[in-house]
């Protein structure tokens, strides 16, 4: 397999992490509450783990049809194991027509042909569990693809299958023609009702016309759904990523929706505010019957504590209820934070990275898990929404906050958006709808590009003439060989940062965060008996000075642990107490140093 060598400060987080670890006895999250319920060991594998997304179409194509696919991912494992990952979620890997590439399912228990079939499937959780690695898998239960079995025997009435969908007749216009039930918009662009010919009815899909959402007022859907969790918990996954939560369920006496003011595009989504087709109450309902649902399997099965961990972008209230609601009934172990990736930009400073990490950690109820998602692929990457030098001080932050940490596969290279690609080359379903003049606006290929192995061809990606979406043309520079040669690149910051993650002052720690001025700000990550850690970081423009006597008490001494490639600190530096007082800090970076 490879061979690793430990370089002298990985020796050095490792004696740090050893020597100051305590033993992994419960964590303060887990004294109250759970620790009772499933065996300790397992209970926590997932509490502070690096979950890294992988996108399967554009992590490693393996038989150089230009698409990537599960034997590909397989080949890369040892490479996550190398990171430090213990965890990765896959988008989807389920047969589908690839109108939405693969969040368009026709058939939820059988893998994509061009990924591959279930015995890779089977030799993908063999070979990752054997690394050390647990695989989660999306789920996506808002809606199938047209093309699924279910669809097309609803949609001729087939008995049992008739309500399978959200089903409507059209009304009937002042002209006598016939209209849309009501004025829902899907989130892609356009009605959300689709004609169906042959069942003579509208069907509603809040996003492609070939995604129809599914009915959850019918028990049999939640049944056929159950089962679906169930058939890939048997396969042995550790836990689902669910898709869309937010839109299971719509209103059914199908009210128009009230106008919100915001555009005068009668087919934008932005042109209602969705109060019958979001966030409705009874997403709660669901969402604590798949977490009975897993926790019966954890418990009937043993092994590890399989979890759910939710898509919703949403009201911050709303999303807290998913933890867990007023009477202690529990829905995913977390609901995804988007915050830092929906509320921050190139223009926030300081005040605002603080603000909004605060408000996760203020409104997240008692006991519960916190996480940080920084990027995925229905969003511009760190480099492209920050700038290609804030890539470190960004992976550093996620790393010092408590709780989960989400990487989308790239991130940990830095890789950046494709922004240029060419209309022809366009097949992100939202983009093709917006047209040949707005695609550049909304189009999530640019973020979804092949992964940069190497420089060789296709970035190493694959062998194949023509890759599905084209490979960044920055890649001979830009890519993971490259940064693995490296002393320090961002991916050997990515990788030192996985590794002092491990400690337990970053794992138990209680956590301080500071604002110094409007560009520089810290987290600080303190536990009884450990030193403890600062993560300091400017995301100005220009060199900033600060004073860090100004938020730590009888500081003697600061030791550098990792610090960016434009930082004046090098990895192993002792800082002296005269220095904190005149701390440099470097345009858009960040140092992570150990408070002696
Ligand atoms: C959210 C997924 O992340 C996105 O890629 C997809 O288009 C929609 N849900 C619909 O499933
Ligand atoms: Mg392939």
């Amino acid at each position: 397999m490879f061979s690793y060598k430990f370089s002298l400060f990985e020796l050095y987080v490792l004696f740090f992490i050893l020597v100051l670890q305590r033993p992994m006895a419960t964590t303060r999250a887990e004294d109250d509450t759970e620790s009772h319920e499933v065996a300790e060991v397992d209970n926590n594998w997932w509490r502070h783990a690096v979950f890294y997304q992988i996108y399967p179409r554009s992590f490693m194509d393996s038989d150089d049809d230009g698409i990537g696919d599960l034997q590909g991912i397989i080949s890369k494992l040892p490479y996550l194991a190398e990171t430090g990952i213990t965890a990765t979620w896959l988008s989807p890997i389920f047969k589908s027509p690839m109108v939405d590439f693969g969040y368009d399912i026709s058939d939820f228990k059988d893998i994509h042909h061009e990924y591959g079939n279930i015995d890779d499937f089977e030799e993908l959780i063999l070979q990752a569990n054997s690394l050390g690695i647990k695989i989660v898998l999306d789920f996506v239960p808002n809606h199938s693809s047209d093309q699924c079995e279910w669809f097309k025997k609803s949609a001729a009435r087939e008995e049992g299958y008739e309500d399978f969908y959200i089903w409507a007749d059209g009304k009937i216009n002042a002209n006598g023609e016939q209209e849309p039930p009501n004025n829902w918009q899907s989130i892609f662009y356009g009605p959300a009702w689709t004609w169906h010919p042959e069942r003579e009815q509208y069907y509603y899909h809040q996003f492609t016309k070939e995604q129809p959402d599914l009915n959850y007022r019918n028990s049999e859907v939640i049944k056929a759904m159950d089962e679906v969790i169930l058939f890939w918990l048997d396969k042995g996954v550790s836990g689902f990523r669910v898709d869309a939560v937010n839109h299971l369920f719509e209103d059914p006496d199908l009210k128009d929706e009230p106008l919100s003011g915001k555009t005068e595009d009668p087919k934008s989504y932005d042109y209602t505010q969705h109060l019958y087709t979001k966030d409705l109450p009874e997403v709660y309902d669901m969402l604590q019957h798949w977490r009975a649902l897993l926790d019966d399997y954890s418990q009937t099965h043993g092994g590890p504590e399989r979890i759910m961990m939710t898509e919703a972008y949403g009201d911050i209230k709303y999303l807290m209820d998913y933890y867990e609601n007023k009477e202690g009934v529990k829905g995913p172990q977390f609901p995804f934070n988007f915050l830092l990736l929906t509320d921050l930009n190139s223009k926030s400073d300081a005040r605002d990275f603080v603000f909004n990490i605060q408000k996760w950690l203020t409104y997240m109820p008692r006991n519960h898990v916190a996480n940080w998602v920084m990027g995925n692929h229905d969003n511009p990457r760190i480099a492209s929404r920050f700038s290609s030098n804030s890539v470190d001080a960004i992976n550093m932050l996620i790393m010092s906050l408590p709780g989960v940490a989400v990487t989308y596969n790239g991130e940990e290279i830095g890789m950046e958006d494709f922004r240029d690609i060419s209309w022809v080359d366009t097949v992100d379903p939202p983009a093709l709808n917006a047209g040949p003049d707005k695609y550049k606006l909304v189009s999530r290929d640019p973020e979804r590009t092949p992964f940069q192995w190497s420089a060789e061809k296709n970035a190493g990606f694959s062998n194949a003439d023509k890759t599905w979406l084209p490979v960044h043309p920055n890649y001979e520079e830009l890519n993971l060989e490259l940064q693995k040669a490296t002393e320090k690149s961002h991916y050997t910051i990515y990788k030192d940062l996985v590794q002092l993650r491990k400690s337990e002052v970053l794992q138990q720690g209680h956590t301080r965060l500071e604002v110094f001025n409007r560009n520089v700000f810290a987290v600080i990550r303190s536990l009884k008996g450990d030193k403890s850690i600062i993560t300091i970081i400017n995301v100005g423009p220009e060199e900033e000075v600060v004073d860090l006597h100004d938020i730590l008490d009888d500081v003697k001494q600061l030791t550098v642990l990792i610090s960016g490639a434009n930082s004046i600190y090098e990895k192993g530096n002792a800082i002296a107490v005269e220095e904190v007082t005149n701390f440099i800090m470097a345009p858009q970076e960040a140092v992570v140093c150990m408070i002696e």
